[in-house]
């Protein structure tokens, strides 16, 4: 809505706070060597494992694996969006958030939200004096407060009362831009909505935003909802969580349904921790903002084959976005039923029921999996091993990567070791750079050899955890120039460093924010390096380096030599021997432990 908070800003706020002192508000701390600690505020424990890294900026909890920068922290403690955390922090430094404009096409948003409003008070008027309207959500077990609760209104199926009723206070533009009326082929303008219960859509702070809107009698389509709009985006909207907010003080679970009646008709008897993502597969962003209000989510699905294929969808959604204390789980209908019918059916208590039947996600992840393959043959254990691996791929949480690969293990009868290797993950359970962000995993330039990510880890780890060592070395360079999807990463991160001296960690991370591989930039950034000095990992660093360079040399030695198509061109050839040479001067170098 309001323009993007420059990046600028961001780091310069980050420079001005501490996040000692910012912890210290809400977890009494104790100095603890170089570090402070205390007991973690994101899980329950009796002795501290939650680290405070003043030099960083960077907290770690080595319990439950909870870490990031002040940002993250009042994200995650105070469950606040970006840009609230920017508020927050900007308002305790005493500075004003810049905004940069959105651009020359962006409109101005406060006459779109009036509009819309004010059409949404149109509608409930309508609602008031339309008996069928008012009979077909009684039929459906609605009564009038949970249509105040849920605002819900009445569109009259006339083809423009409400560009009529509005056309004195809102130009026609406004009107269309804000998506409650459309114009004809012929310039002439027309409701959107029409002979339709509108369920009006609210964002966090209860403004109205758009409209799903459903046929009281048979017809297509049955539900109407919004188009995009400057201020209506399905892929980021959750419908009911105003409204859930509202009603429960303390909420701790979110139900994520399919449907606006659901949201409501489990409202209605007595239920109001449900919402709905309005008829679109969960998308990560719906995740993410729901993650930011709870820490448990339960999806609903059908128990039917499309049910199955929403939740294989939404598995493949969830498990990047698993970490720390957060927990998805998944309930199964009955073919047939929505949770409004169940709910009119079995009532509160058969619901409450059902929802404590459902499954964790590790467990559905097994589940789906033995459906799609046969694990009574070989060959179906060793697919199935390779779906899951290459869905275990995308999980940040290294506590949790580890539990997937167990229940692997044993379900496709492969030892742990072997599941470990395939994820090209030492057993240690270090975080994965080269496959960072892409759930599909490596390209063929940059397959990585054995162990090979374990080293881009290491030096990964140690540029981030470290970026006032010296860092200009021609070993990063040579890799660099090797190009693949580590180095791209790398070579940003340098390029940021070498832009700003003295920057710290967070700082570091907080400009990556907005990359698909910025949850492995922060598990990286927690890892653990013993006791190491900037000089210590400054030379572990290097070696890694090296070795992915020799590496990345072998490789392509191999894959010169065993060209057989035709012979190799002259500056093949001379790359070819370049290779050979850099090997045989990297054997004879000095090696450091790892
Ligand atoms: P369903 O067809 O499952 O309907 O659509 P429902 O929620 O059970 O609704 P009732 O009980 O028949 O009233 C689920 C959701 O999919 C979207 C809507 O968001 C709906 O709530 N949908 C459905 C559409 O957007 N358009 C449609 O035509 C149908
Ligand atoms: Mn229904």
């Amino acid at each position: 809505m309001a323009g993007r908070i420059p990046q600028g800003f961001i780091d310069d706020l980050l420079e001005r706070t501490d996040l000692v002192e910012l912890i210290q508000r809400h977890v009494p701390l104790k100095k603890s060597g170089s570090e402070f600690s205390a007991c973690c505020p994101f899980h329950a424990e009796k002795t501290p494992s939650f680290y405070v890294s003043p030099q960083k900026q960077f907290y770690h909890c080595f319990g439950c694996g909870a870490h990031g920068t002040a940002i993250s922290f009042l994200m995650e403690y105070e469950n606040l969006s970006f840009p609230e955390a920017i508020e927050q922090l900007a308002e305790w430094a005493g500075l004003e958030v810049p905004r940069e404009s959105a651009g020359p096409e962006a409109e101005p948003v406060a006459p779109l939200l009036e509009a819309l409003e004010a059409a949404s008070r149109f509608y409930i008027e309508q609602l008031k004096r339309t008996p069928a309207a008012i009979d077909y959500l009684k039929a459906r077990g609605i009564d009038g407060a949970t249509a105040r609760d849920f605002a819900l209104g009445w569109a009259p199926a006339a083809a423009d009362t409400l560009a009529r009723a509005l056309g004195s206070r809102f130009d026609t533009e406004t009107l269309i831009a804000s998506g409650l009326v459309a114009r004809r082929d012929d310039g002439s303008i027309r409701d959107r909505f029409r002979a339709r219960i509108l369920f009006p859509i609210r964002d966090r702070r209860g403004k109205v935003t758009g409209f799903g809107g459903r046929l009281i009698e048979p017809g297509e389509p049955k539900y109407l909802n919004s188009p995009e709009s400057a201020v209506f985006h399905k892929g980021q909207t959750i419908y009911g969580l105003y409204e859930a907010r509202r009603a429960e003080t303390r909420l701790a679970e979110l139900v994520v349904t399919e449907g606006y009646m659901d949201v409501v008709g489990l409202a209605q008897a007595g239920f109001h921790r449900a919402v709905a993502c309005m008829g679109t597969a969960l998308t990560r962003a719906h995740l993410d903002l729901l993650f930011r209000q709870v820490p448990r989510l339960v999806l609903c699905f059908d128990g039917d084959e499309a049910g199955r294929r929403a939740a294989w969808r939404s598995l493949e959604q969830a498990l990047p976005v698993i970490q720390g204390m957060r927990e998805v789980r998944v309930l199964f209908l009955p073919e047939g039923d929505d949770p409004d019918s169940l709910v009119r059916r079995e009532g509160l208590p058969g619901w409450e029921h059902r929802l404590a039947g459902s499954s964790v996600l590790s467990e559905t992840f097994v589940h789906l999996l033995a459906e799609r393959y046969p694990l009574d043959t070989a060959e179906g254990r060793s697919q199935c091993a390779h779906a899951a691996v290459a869905l275990i791929r995308t999980v940040t949480d290294p506590l949790f990567r580890t539990q997937l690969c167990d229940l692997v293990a044993e379900q496709t009868r492969t030892p742990r070791t072997q599941v470990l290797a395939m994820l090209g993950q030492p057993a240690d359970g270090a975080d994965l750079p080269a496959s960072a962000g892409t759930p599909t995993g490596p390209r063929p330039q940059d397959r990585p050899g054995q162990g090979s990510s374990h080293l881009w880890s290491a030096l990964l780890a140690r540029v981030l955890q470290w970026p006032q060592a010296d860092w200009q070395d021609p070993a990063l360079d040579r890799l660099l120039a090797a190009g693949g999807r580590g180095a791209e990463i790398l070579g940003m991160v340098l390029d940021r460093i070498e832009a700003s001296p003295g920057i710290t960690t967070a700082r570091l991370l907080e400009q990556f924010r907005d990359e698909s591989y910025f949850p492995r930039l922060m598990a990286l950034a927690g890892h653990s390096l013993g006791d190491e000095d900037a000089e210590l990992a400054r030379r572990v660093a290097l070696d890694s380096a090296n070795r992915l360079f020799r590496e990345h040399c072998r490789e392509r030695i191999r894959e010169l030599s065993g060209r057989t198509e035709g012979p190799l061109s002259s500056d093949e050839l001379e790359e070819l021997k370049r290779l050979q040479g850099w090997l045989a001067a990297g054997e004879g170098s000095a090696r450091v432990r790892e």
